[in-house]
């Protein structure tokens, strides 16, 4: 499948498209030694909604910086865990090749933790 149809796949089967920050192409990272797509310029925890939307939108999320319950730890493609760093993926971006390592307890994901 080209990225071109998985960006217009990812649009008709998301519930609720107007949550996302508009983006033309989905970009690839990897969640606990999985591969996914996700669409670009949105922040991780979109994303995450995105890949499990009842898990994420049924969470326990603040989504603004203040509860830290959507911690993860991350590096990017070519580096180890030992460069791993901790982030709240309520803010930041997701990246093509990002590396995801570990997640808080409270980030259920259909299909990668469950
Ligand atoms: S969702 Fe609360 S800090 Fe990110």
């Amino acid at each position: 499948m080209s990225e071109q149809s998985a960006a217009s796949n990812g649009l008709e089967e998301f519930a609720a498209p107007d949550l996302l920050d508009p983006y033309e192409k989905l970009v690839s990272i990897e969640v606990l030694g999985r591969t996914v797509n996700v669409p670009e310029n949105n922040r991780l925890l979109r994303c995450f909604q995105y890949l499990s939307i009842n898990t994420i939108s049924y969470g326990d999320f603040c989504w603004n910086g203040e509860c830290t319950n959507c911690q993860i730890w991350y590096h990017q493609q070519g580096q180890t865990e030992q460069n791993d760093r901790p982030a709240l993926s309520c803010r930041l971006v997701c990246e093509d090749g990002m590396v995801i390592t570990k997640l808080s307890r409270f980030i259920e994901l259909d299909g990668i933790t469950k």
